[in-house]
């Protein structure tokens, strides 16, 4: 079974999750991974570039491929594409994205707006599909208007085999916390798994969340910025072992490769300009990381990245 017994899962992010990210997630303990979101209407076109947000290493298994849209007949096609070409272990729908080019087009979290058009979608993916379809909910359109129940049991009722639930009205963008509770209420009403999902930075949030809600998995995003070892961090504390944090060396030996490992992907001039953002990450808590954090942002390639990553950490 996918999702039992605290499987954590590495979320998707859009422009972070490539499958760079989520080699090294996973081999930093986290027990599944899913790609970026996918536009249903780019797989339709045959769009290149959204063919590319697909592939995978087999080392990333299991793996889902998300994908987010708003017409059923897109996603019934989509999913049985991606099912037969890709073969993820699973295929996810994104019901939970606030961002305002993929809500304007009926997208993401405006899905939360209309229950019956959301039934069409998921019975429509379950129907075009051959292995699981699981869905990432937002717990509604408005703070304190809350549809998180009424969709999980929609999306059971629909053959979704899991439900992530990232508890956070899609008016509430990333701000304030998330409502832990809304995890447990979901949990309390369906019996397909419950993935829990938001703010969880450290092996106390994940236990926390754990005991406050029963949920069956464990969904960390930003917590692994910089810090993949928050898997193996939430594994060790939910089992009651001790857990050591990376010392420099290793966070020196993990960023030095991760460049190298997206140059070698990528190639240089993406490597040079995406990498920054993680390299800034790695260094975080640094004293004079803000000092640092100039030089990389001003670096044109990926060895002056490196130099200033055995700077930091020497
Ligand atoms: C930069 C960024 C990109 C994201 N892209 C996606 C996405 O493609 N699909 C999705 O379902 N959620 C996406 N999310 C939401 C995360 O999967 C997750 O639900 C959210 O960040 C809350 O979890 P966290 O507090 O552990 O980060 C994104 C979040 C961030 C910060």
């Amino acid at each position: 079974m996918l999702f039992k017994n605290n499987t954590l899962i590495c979320a998707p992010m859009a422009g972070i999750t490539d499958p760079v990210f989520r080699s090294i997630c996973k081999e930093h303990g986290a027990d599944v991974t899913v790609s970026e979101m996918v536009s249903v209407d780019g797989i339709v076109y045959g769009a290149d570039a959204t063919f590319d947000l697909m592939r995978f290493e087999s080392t990333e298994r299991p793996i889902g491929i998300q994908l987010f849209g708003a017409d059923p007949q897109r996603f019934a096609e989509s999913t049985a594409l991606v099912a037969q070409r890709f073969k993820p272990d699973f295929i996810d729908l994104n019901a939970g994205c606030p961002v305002p080019k993929v809500v304007k087009r009926n997208g993401g979290a405006s899905l939360l707006k209309d229950l019956k058009q959301f039934e069409r979608i998921v019975y429509a993916m379950v129907n075009a599909s051959s292995i699981p379809v699981t869905v990432k909910l937002r717990s509604g359109w408005y703070k304190d208007q809350w549809v998180d129940v009424d969709f999980a049991r929609c999306a059971q009722e629909c053959g979704a085999c899991a439900v992530t639930l990232h508890p956070r009205s899609q008016t509430m963008g990333f701000s304030g916390h998330s409502c832990w509770e809304r995890i447990g209420e979901v949990k309390q009403s369906v019996a397909i798994p419950v993935i829990g999902n938001g703010d969880i930075l450290n092996g106390k949030d994940a236990l926390a969340m754990l005991r406050q809600t029963g949920c069956d998995g464990l969904m960390v995003g930003r917590g692994a910025y910089g810090n993949p070892w928050i898997f193996s961090e939430i594994r060790a504390v939910i089992s009651g072992r001790p857990y050591t944090p990376p010392s420099s060396q290793e966070k020196l030996r993990l960023a030095l490769s991760h460049i190298e490992h997206y140059r070698y992907t990528y190639g240089e001039y993406r490597a040079a300009r995406e990498m920054k953002k993680h390299v800034s990450w790695y260094i975080k808590g640094i004293p004079g990381a803000s000092q640092w954090r100039d030089r990389i942002f001003r670096a044109v390639s990926t060895d002056e990245l490196s130099g200033i990553v055995r700077g930091v950490f020497s």
